[in-house]
């Protein structure tokens, strides 16, 4: 079994879709193993994507995650990192997939309704960015 962090992110949860993408989610096979509803200060949003410091979206997208609530979770599957990216579709939902949740759901690079792990090693640091150790831990599902 693998695991990936995804958020829901501030523009998913202004359209109230949390339900219609967890829908997605669920019956894509994944398992919910955590789940929260917070919200990020742009000290946090802009620390969660440190990666992207110099890239010239980067002060867009402290401002987007940091803009109202969002959902972070840890998914459990096996291949989660990549079936994951799959269901979500390409960042750019006009070049995404038909049927994926981008595609479906999101209006442009920026504001593109979820976030998903894009290696086994980030999964890890980035689920441990949400959660502690026991709110990983999957009890019995
Ligand atoms: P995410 O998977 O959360 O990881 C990095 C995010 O940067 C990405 O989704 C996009 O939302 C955002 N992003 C990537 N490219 C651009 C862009 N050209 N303009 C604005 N935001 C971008």
């Amino acid at each position: 079994m693998e695991r990936t962090l995804t958020i829901l992110k501030p523009d998913c949860v202004r359209k109230q879709l949390i339900g219609a993408v967890i829908d997605k989610i669920e019956r894509a096979g994944f398992r919910i193993v955590a789940m929260k509803k917070t919200k990020l200060t742009t000290e946090a949003a802009g620390a969660f994507y440190a990666v992207h410091r110099e890239r010239p979206f980067y002060g867009e997208l402290v401002e987007f995650m940091s803009s109202g609530p969002c959902v972070p979770m840890i998914l459990e599957k096996e291949n989660a990192v990549e079936d994951f990216r799959k269901l979500i579709g390409a960042t750019d939902p006009a070049e995404a997939e038909e049927g994926t949740v981008r595609k479906l759901y999101a209006d442009s690079k920026g504001e593109n309704i979820v976030h998903g792990s894009d290696s086994d090693e980030n999964a890890q640091i980035e689920s441990s960015f949400f959660f502690s150790t026991e709110e990983a831990v999957n009890v019995n599902n």
